[in-house]
Formats: structure tokens, C-alpha cells, sequence
């Protein structure tokens, strides 16, 4: 298959009770960590999608003995921090940030080289951002002219701890070089312009590494400790609810209940957006699972209307704007969101991608240098580009239920990397969502 397009009908409701597949985010580091640790770490919840899958077999040509998946079970054999093998050709990452980002924090701590690559859009993505405080720990990492992958990353450099004040706030760079900190001496401390997502910090807890918070925005690890072998419990992914989130929310006569959703503070920008908005969500049973903080959450059609983005919660949000981007052209009034220049280097540039769509739909949408200017109307049918990015793809196959004509959207198969069987799950929830396949 080269090509896959969504056909989306218009008009619907999303109704019913769905479980999305496990937290993109947890499910890396599961495998990094269960990897590194000593001890079999055993995981349900892993999402099978082909980002992690990507990390995944990296770990196994690294000599790890994995286990699965099978039904979201995950067995991973830890070899410890020093137990990786050389894999001996470059690790492809495909489409996944967070795997070349995070990795190339833990194999600047190796004996050996390697390489890493990716697809078309990650050798675009900017890797200067993990390369130069590496290089401060003492790495030694060549990529391209402009700084992108392949990277190749030279092993046996004794790594010492750096004090370093993040330039973005992301937790791909915090959680590098905290990989890193594992394998270097003394202290890595790591200070964030705005609290970002903290699963690195949370696993690290959970397999017994010694890690100091120190306030809100500072964490700090000391090189030379041991990672213990556990069981992890992976939640829903919030960043995959998110289109049920708003596809409910538009469409008239929704009722949708999302089961087992990871609500992590620091994951939950979204929710608090929506409810700006104007939207019904409530947030049912919360409980801890494994470490994390989990709920099942419902949500039913409501009337949403334009807002001012708060900046801060720009962090808590990122992966969802695509699909709050959606909710504010079904909003009634503007939408003004400001400080998302991270967006434009996402899988793509989501600020324009999604504006270019929400203008085939007939939506005036204005892009700024940090972000946009939506203004809610209403939604034609029509034919969309996603290129190739998974999210936008399932946003605009949500904007559907509010068109008046179908929606087609090119450039699908990507979708598998964050969302395996999204066009099952939305069409038992209500979605008309038929898939076309070009080989
Ligand atoms: C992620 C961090 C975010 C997010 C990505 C996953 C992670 O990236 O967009 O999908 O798992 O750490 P940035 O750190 O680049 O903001």
C-alpha cells in the first residue's frame, strides 16, 4: 500500500463506551527502561502502534529479549545499563521523535556507535536541541549541516552532568538528558521554562532510581545508579481521546464514555481548553494506575464558543491542537492561540497543514508565526492533505460529523503510528469513516 485515504460521511453522533490504546509517551519509555533495568519488567498497556514498535526493535537489536506485544503485553528482559549490545547497522526510527530523541540520550552512554534515522519527516525535524547539551556532557554526535538525522553517535565518552536550563520547554530534551544523566558523573540537572509532561520522572521512580524534584521545573539525577525490573499498568492515551473528546463535543446527540484515560497534570492541557470552550466533560472514578493518575472520561455534545488560548497551558496541550483546531472552527466566535511555535516542527508543520485544511473547508483560519486565528463557521466537504501526519489525519476525520458534504483526507497511513484501529474504533462509535486504499 502507498497510499491510503480516509473517506469520512458527514453528519453523526459518537456514542457509546471505547477504550483507546495505551499512552505513546509510557509505552517508550517502558521498553527503554524495562530494557536498561535489571530484572523482567512485565507491561499491559503497551500501544502497538509503529513508533514504539520502532523503539521496540531497536531494543532487540541492541540484544534485548522482548516478549510480544500480544494483546498490549509486553515482557521485557532487562540486560541493565551496561548489558546493550552493539546492533551493528542503524536503528530506523520511523516516524518517532520521542525514539530518536530520547535514545540518543542513552546511546551517548554506550561503548559502542551508532546510527540513527528515520523517515522523511523525522530527518527534517530539528536535533540540535538534544546534540548540543549532549555535547556538553562530553558526547560526541555528528549530524547533517542543518543539525537533523541521520545522527551518528560515537560510544565509549566518559559523560559528566550538566546544569542545564532547557531552551523549549519539552520533556523529548528533559527526558534525553536525564537518559543520559544515568551514564554520566555526577549530577544532571535539568531546569524547564514550563512544566512538561513527567513520565520520564515518574518511571524513574517507579524502577527505584534515585531522582530529586526540586520545585516545579528542576529535576535532577546523579550518574551510576541501578534501575530495578517492575510492572506497569499503561493507561489510555489521553492525546488519542482527545479526537473522541472533541468529535463528542461537536457533534449533536453525542454521549461517549472513554475508558481507563491517563490524566497525568501534566497531560491534561486539553481537557482544561475544552472546558474554556464550553464543552461537558466530566472526569469519572479517577484513580492511580501504576504510577500514573487515571479516569474514565464523558463527555456529551455542547455548544462551544472562541477563546484566548491561556499560554500556559500551550505545554499540557501540545499534541492536541490539531483536534482543538477542529473544535474551534465548530465553535461560534474566534479562537486566538499564541505561543505554539513548537508546532511547526511536529511530524509537520501542524500550525500550516491544519490552517490550509481548515481553509478547504471553507473555515477562515490565519496562521501566525506562534500559532493561529480560527474563526468559527461552518464546514463544507471536501478533500484535505495531512501530510502524512497521524494527528491532523484523525482530526479532520472528526470535522466530518459537523460537514455538509464528505470529507476525504490523504496521506493516512501514518495513522498507525500513534492510533492502530482508529477507523474501527470511531466507526463502532458512530464515525462513517471508510478507508481507500492505492497501492
Ligand atoms: C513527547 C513529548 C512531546 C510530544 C511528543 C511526545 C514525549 O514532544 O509532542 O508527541 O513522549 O516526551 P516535545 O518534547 O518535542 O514537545
Amino acid at each position: 500500500m502507498t497510499e491510503l485515504t480516509f473517506v469520512v460521511e458527514p453528519g453523526g453522533a459518537l456514542r457509546g463506551r471505547l477504550r483507546v490504546p495505551g499512552d505513546k509517551s509510557i509505552s517508550h519509555r517502558a521498553i527503554m527502561f524495562g530494557a536498561l533495568a535489571e530484572g523482567t519488567t512485565s507491561v499491559g498497556g503497551f500501544l502497538e502502534g509503529e513508533d514504539c514498535l520502532a523503539t521496540l526493535r531497536a531494543f532487540r537489536a541492541m540484544g534485548v529479549s522482548i516478549d510480544g506485544p500480544d494483546q498490549g503485553r509486553v515482557t521485557v528482559h532487562g540486560v541493565g545499563l551496561h548489558g546493550l549490545r552493539d546492533p551493528g547497522e542503524p536503528l530506523d526510527m520511523g516516524n518517532s521523535g520521542t525514539s530518536m530523541r530520547l535514545m540518543s540520550g542513552l546511546l551517548a552512554g554506550q561503548a559502542f556507535d551508532t546510527v540513527l534515522t528515520g523517515d522523511a519527516s523525522l530527518r527534517r525535524r530539528p536535533m540540535r536541541r538534544v546534540t548540543e547539551p549532549l555535547t556538553q556532557m562530553g558526547a560526541w554526535i555528528e549530524a547533517t549541516a542543518t543539525g537533523s538525522a541521520p545522527l551518528q553517535i560515537h560510544g565509549g565518552r566518559p559523560l559528566d552532568g550538566i546544569d542545564y536550563p532547557l531552551p523549549v520547554a519539552s520533556a523529548q530534551v528533559k527526558s534525553c538528558l536525564l537518559l543520559a544523566g544515568l551514564y554520566a558523573r555526577g549530577v544532571t540537572r535539568i531546569t524547564e521554562p514550563a512544566p512538561t509532561r513527567d513520565h520520564t520522572e515518574r518511571l524513574l521512580e517507579g524502577f527505584a532510581y534515585p531522582l530529586r524534584r526540586e520545585g516545579e521545573r528542576t529535576v535532577a539525577v546523579t550518574g551510576g545508579g541501578r534501575l530495578i525490573a517492575t510492572e506497569l499498568d499503561i493507561p489510555a492515551d489521553i492525546s488519542s481521546a482527545a479526537f473522541f473528546l472533541v468529535g463528542a463535543s461537536i457533534a449533536p446527540g453525542s454521549d461517549l464514555l472513554l475508558e481507563h484515560v491517563g490524566i497525568n497534570p501534566t497531560r491534561t492541557g486539553v481537557l482544561d481548553i475544552l472546558r474554556l470552550m464550553g464543552a461537558d466533560i466530566e472526569v469519572l472514578n479517577a484513580r492511580l494506575a501504576g504510577g500514573e493518575p487515571v479516569a474514565d472520561l464523558r463527555v456529551r455534545a455542547a455548544p462551544l464558543r472562541g477563546i484566548a488560548i491561556p499560554k500556559e497551558l500551550v505545554p499540557l496541550a501540545i499534541d492536541e491542537f490539531p483536534a482543538l483546531f477542529i473544535a474551534a472552527a465548530c465553535a461560534e466566535g474566534v479562537t486566538v492561540l499564541t505561543g505554539a511555535e513548537e508546532l511547526r516542527v511536529k511530524e509537520s508543520d501542524r500550525i500550516q497543514v491544519m490552517a490550509d485544511g481548515l481553509i478547504a473547508l471553507g473555515i477562515a483560519a490565519e496562521p501566525t508565526e506562534d500559532g493561529i486565528v480560527i474563526q468559527g463557521g461552518a464546514l463544507s466537504g471536501g478533500t484535505v492533505e495531512s501530510r502524512g501526519d497521524h494527528r491532523i489525519a484523525m482530526s479532520f476525520a472528526m470535522a466530518a460529523l459537523r460537514a455538509s458534504a464528505p470529507i476525504l483526507i490523504r496521506d493516512c497511513l501514518n495513522v498507525t503510528t500513534s492510533f492502530p484501529g482508529f477507523a474501527q474504533l470511531a466507526g463502532a462509535a458512530g464515525l462513517q469513516l471508510t478507508e481507500r486504499e492505492l497501492t
